[in-house]
């Protein structure tokens, strides 16, 4: 077996010299997943008419099956989705809202989804209402608190992120989806950054609509998402394109939304293999491991805040910038630590404030993290010199 660290990134394209600190944001699907996924798109061009009449609709339920068993779920239960976005946007826009209900999301929740209940509020005249997440967090019991908090009369609907975009806190879902029922609440989760990360049994959570992304933590090629619905919440959930299948049920609904790539989907076989070849407690302890202590050592050395207790992360982390850096243009700051010193990390703006959020994927090694510190130690040297020098 490949030993994590230096040795497995020949398991994968990534360019040689940079170090990829940012696994949270696209992921990278390792070579035999990418192979894999060829020799579908390879088969489907050989014989389009052949493949997508009478190979894919099985192939395609087939691989939904392997993906649903993975996540203790039932293979009538799963549909495939481009991402996350694509599963969320399915939920949202499938269901009625009236002037005066409330959909309750956080302050952390993914910009693209915001502005998905954004846009379904002003369809409808409902309301979103957020619950503000402090950072740090000091534990599962302030997170909980702040949704709770939140929970009204108006509240129809409660839009959970499993893992938070910005920092890599995991939030206690089935805790807060039983909350929800006893106010009457229905639970979407935004679990784009779960299925790998967190051993996860979705059914076992108690909530209505569970999506994910396989492309990021679970070694997929892009464009691999998953929905999982509630049998009693399939009713009226329709995908974001309509096409044949409509009214139909939901893989009739979901499995054909137009002519497209399908390949991504039918190798997730592939990219479980490759998982389970690896042992998944066995990624999940490294890529813990690495990110938190990483976290912990450029925390003191910058002498800044971690999000959050070390518990409430598996593989990601984020750490507040150096005060130095704070009034940086996040992107800027991103651009340069690639340009100048081929580092990619995400600089996250929450709450008026810039964090470093670091991943940890089995790719990465120590160094990867010493060298983010001596590249933000230059940044900080050079506008410490900047401003001596400047009158
Ligand atoms: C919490 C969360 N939701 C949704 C998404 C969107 O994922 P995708 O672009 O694959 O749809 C992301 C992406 O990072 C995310 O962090």
């Amino acid at each position: 077996m490949t030993r994590f660290g230096r040795p497995m990134r020949r398991r994968f394209l990534l360019e040689p010299g940079t170090a990829f600190l940012n696994h949270g944001s696209f992921g990278t699907a390792p070579r035999q997943v990418l192979a894999a996924a060829d020799r579908w798109r390879r088969r489907m061009e050989s014989n389009p008419d052949r493949f997508l009449r009478e190979i894919l609709p099985g192939a395609l339920r087939e691989a939904a099956g392997r993906l649903a068993r993975f996540l203790h779920a039932n293979e009538q239960d799963l549909v495939f989705v481009e991402n996350a976005t694509s599963g969320v946007n399915a939920v949202l826009r499938s269901l009625e809202f009236r002037p005066g209900d409330e959909i309750l999301a956080t302050s952390h929740t993914y910009n693209a989804v915001r502005q998905t209940i954004r846009h379904v509020c002003g369809r409808s005249g409902a309301r979103l209402v957020e619950a503000p997440i402090v950072l740090p967090v000091d534990s599962k019991i302030s997170l909980e608190k702040a949704i709770q908090n939140k929970f009204g009369k108006a509240t129809r609907l409660l839009v959970l992120d499993h893992i938070s975009s910005p920092t890599g806190l995991i939030f206690p879902v089935k805790r807060l989806a039983r909350l929800a029922r006893e106010h009457g609440v229905q639970v979407l989760v935004d679990g784009a950054h779960a299925p790998g990360q967190v051993d996860l049994d979705i059914p076992s959570l108690g909530v209505d609509w569970y999506t994910g992304n396989c492309h990021k933590w679970l070694f997929a090629a892009k464009g691999c998402g998953f929905l999982w619905a509630r049998r009693q919440a399939q009713r009226g959930l329709h995908p974001p394109v309509i096409s044949h299948g409509y009214g139909k049920g939901l893989a009739a609904e979901f499995d054909w939304t137009g002519t497209r790539d399908f390949s991504s989907w039918l190798a997730v076989t592939d990219a479980l293999a490759f998982f389970r070849e690896l042992k998944p407690s066995r990624v999940r302890g490294y890529n813990h491991r690495l990110v938190t202590e990483s976290a912990k050592r450029i925390s003191t050395a910058w002498g800044t805040p971690l999000d959050g207790p070390v518990a409430l992360h598996g593989s990601m982390m984020a750490i507040r910038l150096p005060e130095s850096l704070q009034r940086r243009d996040p992107r800027q700051l991103m651009s340069e630590f690639l340009a100048r010193h081929h580092i990619v990390a995400a600089v996250m703006p929450i709450e008026g404030a810039l964090w470093a959020r670091i991943s940890a994927q089995v790719y990465n090694a120590p160094e990867d993290y010493k060298r983010l510190l001596t590249a933000a130690s230059a940044h900080i040297k050079s506008r410490i010199g900047k401003k001596e020098g400047s009158p």
